[in-house]
C-alpha cells in the first residue's frame, strides 16, 4: 500500500485581499491525492500563487478550509505546518553566504537534528537531485548555474522529507533545453519520493508534462477544470479551457507569420464577388460595397496573430489589408487564417526543404483562397 500522507483538500476556499472588491481565489474546492503532482495553470492574476500560498498559510484564506490529511491547517502551529511543507520559489531564495550543503540542511537544523544526520541527509539529497556532493557541497550559490541553484532549492525543500511540496514556477528562470532535462530529472526523483506536489506554472507544456492532474484557474480565481492532461485536451470543460489549451499553440503559430505571407484576396476579385471595398478621397478604405462601414483595417506587415485579434475585436470575419499609406491592397479573411493553420506543415526544417512544401501553390495542394459574397460578422445571425 502506498503512503497516504499528504492529501491536500481545498474546501470552498476564498481569498479576498484587504481592500479588494472581488476575490482573488473564489470558492476553490479540489482534492489532490497523496503522491500526486497537481499543476496549477491559468492566466496571470488568476490566483495561482494565492491558492498555493494558502496551503502553507503564507496567505490566510478569507473563508473555507484547507486540510492536509484531513487536518484543518488552521489548527496546526504555523511554523510546524511550514516545516512539513517544502516550498520552492522561482528565485530559489538560497542563502548566499551559506554553502550548498548548509543551505540544504536548513530545515533539518531548525528541527534540531544532530549534525551528522543533517550532513548525511544533505549529501543524500544532493545526489538525488543530480549534484555530486563532493564537487558542489562546499560551493556557494553564486558559484552555481541557474539550473544547479534550482536543484539545490529542490533539495532544500525535500530535506526534512515533507509529505507536501509547493513549487511556484520552479523552472521558470531556466532556459528551455535545461528546463526539460530538469523536469525529467524531477519526475524521476518523484517516482522515488512520491510527494504530493502543487506546481504553479505559466507553461502549459510543463503542466502537461509534469501534472498527474492539471487545475485550470480562470480570472477571478475560479477553478475552471481539474482534469488529467489528456482529459483537458480531449474534453475541455468550457470555452475558457478550450481556448486556454487549444488556442495557445495556434496563436503561437499565427504570431510567426505576417499578413503579407497570406494569399490575400485581390481587390478586383473582391469587387467581382460583391464585397469590394470603397475608398475615400485619401484612398483610405471606409466602407464595403453594400454600404457597411469598414470596422477593421489590417496592416500588411502585421502578424497573423495581430490580424486575428483585430478581426475578433471588431467582430468582423474579413477586413481590408492596408499598406504603409493606409491604402487597401487586398482582403484578409478569418478563413485565410484558418487556411494558414491547416496548411501542410512538415515536421522539421529538413523535411520541409526536402518536400518542397509551398503553400502558395494552390495547384499542388488544392488550396484556393476562400471567397465570401457578403460581409459577415462573428456571432451574427445574419447569414
Ligand atoms: N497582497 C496582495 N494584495 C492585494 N491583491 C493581491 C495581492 N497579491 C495578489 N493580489 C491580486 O490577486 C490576484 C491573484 O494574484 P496571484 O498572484 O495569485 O496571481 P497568479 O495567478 O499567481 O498570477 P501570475 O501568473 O502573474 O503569477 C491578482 O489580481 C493580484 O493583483
Ligand atoms: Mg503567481
Amino acid at each position: 500500500m502506498g503512503d497516504s500522507r499528504g492529501v491536500i483538500e481545498f474546501d470552498g476556499v476564498t481569498k479576498v485581499y484587504p481592500g479588494a472588491t472581488a476575490p482573488s481565489v473564489d470558492r476553490l474546492t479540489m482534492r489532490i491525492e497523496a503522491g500526486e503532482i497537481c499543476a496549477l495553470v491559468g492566466p496571470s492574476g488568476s490566483g495561482k500563487t494565492t491558492a498555493m500560498r494558502m496551503v502553507n498559510r503564507l496567505i490566510e484564506p478569507t473563508s473555507g478550509t484547507i486540510r492536509i490529511d484531513g487536518v484543518d491547517t488552521r489548527s496546526i502551529d504555523v511554523e510546524t505546518l511550514r516545516r512539513s511543507i517544502g516550498y520552492v520559489i522561482q528565485q530559489v531564495g538560497l542563502f548566499p553566504h551559506r554553502s550548498v550543503l548548509d543551505n540544504v540542511g536548513t530545515v533539518p537544523r531548525l528541527l534540531g537534528w544532530d549534525e551528522s544526520r543533517i550532513a548525511a541527509r544533505s549529501r543524500e539529497l544532493l545526489d538525488l537531485v543530480g549534484l555530486d556532493p563532493s564537487k558542489f557541497g562546499m560551493r556557494y550559490p553564486a558559484q552555481l548555474s541557474g539550473g544547479q541553484r534550482q536543484r539545490v532549492g529542490v533539495a532544500r525543500a525535500l530535506a526534512a522529507d515533507p509529505p507536501v511540496m509547493l513549487m511556484d514556477e520552479p523552472f521558470g528562470a531556466i532556459d528551455p533545453l535545461v528546463r526539460e532535462q530538469i523536469q525529467d530529472e524531477f519526475l524521476r526523483m518523484q517516482q522515488d519520493v512520491r510527494k504530493t506536489i502543487i506546481i504553479v506554472t505559466h507553461d502549459l507544456d510543463e503542466a502537461m508534462r509534469m501534472g498527474d492532474k492539471v487545475a485550470v484557474l480562470q480570472e477571478g480565481g475560479v477553478l475552471a477544470q481539474l482534469a488529467t492532461p489528456e482529459q483537458l485536451l480531449a474534453a475541455p470543460a468550457n470555452d475558457f479551457v478550450q481556448r486556454f489549451v487549444g488556442g495557445d499553440a495556434a496563436l503561437r503559430r499565427l504570431a510567426l507569420a505576417k499578413v503579407h505571407d497570406l494569399p490575400l484576396i485581390p481587390l478586383d476579385v473582391a469587387h467581382a464577388q460583391g464585397f469590394g471595398v470603397m475608398v475615400d478621397q485619401q484612398a483610405q478604405p471606409v466602407q464595403w460595397a453594400n454600404g457597411t462601414p469598414v470596422r477593421a483595417r489590417i496592416a500588411i506587415d502585421a502578424t497573423l496573430r495581430t490580424a486575428l485579434g483585430e478581426l475578433i475585436a471588431t467582430g468582423e470575419s474579413f477586413a481590408p489589408v492596408i499598406d504603409g499609406m493606409g491604402r487597401p491592397v487586398g482582403i484578409v479573411t478569418t478563413a485565410l487564417l484558418h487556411g494558414w493553420l491547416d496548411r501542410p506543415v512538415a515536421q522539421s526544417i529538413d523535411q520541409h526543404a526536402a518536400a518542397g512544401v509551398d503553400w502558395h501553390g494552390p495547384a499542388q495542394h488544392g488550396y484556393a483562397p476562400p471567397m465570401q459574397a457578403q460581409p459577415m460578422r462573428f456571432g451574427s445571425s445574419r447569414g
